[in-house]
């Protein structure tokens, strides 16, 4: 199977923690193959908050409404994607440059449900380069210190996110303690959010296999 068909299948076996309301929807190839499966059973949810404009579009053009978050309350799950992901639930998002909204989707659900196929698991995060939201003026500033911190961030060139933001790629991050690095760097003025999601993980990983969707739950 092709990596590709794996997330597809992940993306299908969502389907089934799929809970009447108004759900989250993530960004990126594996969250896309969730919105056109979630198409087929857009009946028997109201709507959807989107974490990107790209994901609202996606939504929209399967005549799935989609919500402001600001008029929705708690919810009852996120579904998303995610580019590196530990036993703990810990992960690293934001290779789409969605970051910011992803977690603040996340923060309004009840469970998150994190789909990916095999490659993403690791046993330690920092391999993937962790992205970092940054207010525009402030990216040297922010990569100075992001330097202190063990790293080396790249700018992603050319790249501005939905919340007209820059994002810093931080490469070579021993990340020995996904929490705490998560909150240092959030404390940098001008980042405005890191992709980092430790502070609050996933609750359950659909993982991808040739042999099929292996549910993973925290250890
Ligand atoms: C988007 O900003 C990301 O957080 C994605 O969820 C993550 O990059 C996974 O993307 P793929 O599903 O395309 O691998």
């Amino acid at each position: 199977m092709t990596q590709d068909e794996l997330k597809k299948a992940t993306a299908i076996a969502a389907l089934e923690y799929v809970e009447a309301g108004i759900i989250g929807v993530g960004t990126g190839s594996t969250a896309n193959h969730f919105i056109d499966a979630l198409a087929k059973i857009k009946h028997k949810i109201d709507g959807a908050v989107a974490s990107s404009e790209a994901t609202a579009q996606r939504l929209k053009g399967h005549g799935i409404e989609v919500f402001e978050l600001n008029n929705v309350g708690e919810m009852p799950v996120y579904i998303d994607g995610a580019d590196e992901i530990t036993e703990h639930m810990h992960m690293i998002k934001g290779g789409g440059g969605a970051l910011t909204r992803e977690k603040i989707v996340a923060a309004c659900a009840k469970k998150f449900v994190c789909i990916a196929d095999e490659s993403k698991l690791v046993d330690r995060l920092g391999k993937f380069p962790l992205p970092v939201e940054v207010i525009p003026m402030a990216r040297s500033y922010v990569a100075r210190e992001l330097v202190r911190l063990g790293g080396q961030p790249k700018l992603r060139e050319g790249f501005t996110t939905d919340n007209g933001n820059v994002i810093l790629d931080v490469h070579n991050l021993d990340i020995m303690n996904p929490v705490e690095l998560e909150t240092a760097i959030n404390q940098i003025t001008g980042v405005v959010t890191n992709g980092l999601f430790a502070r609050r993980p996933a609750d359950i990983f659909l993982m991808g296999t040739p042999n099929g969707v292996t549910v993973i739950k925290p250890s």
